[in-house]
């Protein structure tokens, strides 16, 4: 099985109400505990690869090692993906790298000019057969717009608008901000998603996939892990994994994790270095966090209820 396009396994998410897990990788170790983990629960997956990534990585060696990772599990559907892409040449760019999905997120920009920006992106990507995700709304959490300078709704996602979007640009999913953000300081207070907003996209628009960003969990364990050993993160929070799987059931097909995998390797890392003083073996402590990360993504998949999913999308 080569890579795939997001498009079947949307589909399958849609119609059968769960989501695909988007991971965000940025080096071996990262790639393979979560390929390690779709591998064993037979899971759909979606690579992405941010700019930065790119940058810190090379391109070269990340597409190397994910054409390894799909000619290992011929059995499992791997898109990959350009995630946050700033520029209509940045993600021209990635088509030709290879990738099967490009997001274009000129989201900061005025609609027209979102619109612009993403049709000409749809236009190439298409010919090459490449699916586009999109962006329309500021992502960010609630109570921090409240005491901001204007009133929630203008941030989040108008699903008027969204509709309208969707028809100019011809965009294949796309992402709506309905109260999360990225990091790992999401809430000051308690968490809280616009559901209603999903809701209301999906009658709008039925049967298009839609994407949650900034859906880290800030799971317990490895920020008290952080925190035991050294590091310093007391306030951070994240979106609790029950409002995650509610989102999925009211129509979120693509669930986008970074921070988490981020702080299961910091955990590792932080606790292999204060136990054992003396190792200096980047093996000793890598090998951990992607274990770490192996574990941590197989709990995700079944949070996105996409555990046992990759036949069906294939
Ligand atoms: O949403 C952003 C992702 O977490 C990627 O972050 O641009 O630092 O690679 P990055
Ligand atoms: P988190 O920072 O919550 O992991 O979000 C990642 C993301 O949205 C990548 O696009
Ligand atoms: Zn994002």
């Amino acid at each position: 099985m080569p890579l795939v396009t997001t498009k079947k396994m949307f589909q399958m998410a849609y119609k059968n109400g769960y989501a695909i897990g988007a991971f965000n990788v940025n080096n071996m170790e990262i790639t393979q505990g979560i390929v390690d983990a779709v591998a064993e629960e037979k899971t759909p997956l979606i690579l992405q690869i941010s700019k930065g990534a790119r940058q810190y990585a090379k391109m070269s060696y990340l597409k190397a090692i994910i054409d390894v990772a799909v000619r290992e599990n011929p059995d499992i559907p791997i898109a990959i993906h350009l995630d946050h892409g700033d520029s209509v040449e940045l993600c021209k760019q990635c088509v030709d790298d290879g990738f099967t999905s490009v997001m274009i997120d000129a989201s900061h920009l005025p609609f027209e000019q979102n619109v612009e920006m993403t049709r000409q992106v749809v236009e190439y990507a298409h010919k090459h057969g490449v699916v586009v995700e999109a962006e329309l709304g500021q992502l960010g959490g609630i109570e921090e717009h409240v005491k901001g300078v204007d009133d929630v709704s203008k941030h989040l996602t108008d699903p008027e608008q969204a509709v309208k979007f969707v028809k100019l640009t011809g965009c294949d999913s796309l992402a709506v901000a309905v109260g999360t953000s990225h990091g790992a300081y999401k809430f000051k207070a308690e968490p809280r998603l616009a559901y209603e907003v999903i809701e209301q996209i999906r009658k709008l628009l039925p049967g298009f996939p839609l994407v949650l960003h900034g859906a880290s969990s800030v799971l317990k364990e490895f920020k008290d892990l952080i925190n035991k050993y050294g590091g310093k993160m007391p306030d951070a929070m994240g979106v609790p994994e029950e409002a995650i799987a509610k989102a999925v059931k009211m129509g979120i097909c693509k669930v986008n994790i970074d921070t988490d995998l981020r702080m299961a390797l910091t955990a590792k890392i932080r606790q292999v270095f204060a136990e054992k003083p003396s190792e200096f073996d980047p093996r000793k402590y890598l090998g951990p966090g992607r274990e770490a990360i192996k574990e941590l993504v197989r709990h995700k998949l079944h949070v996105l209820g996409c555990a046992g999913k990759a036949a069906e999308c294939l």
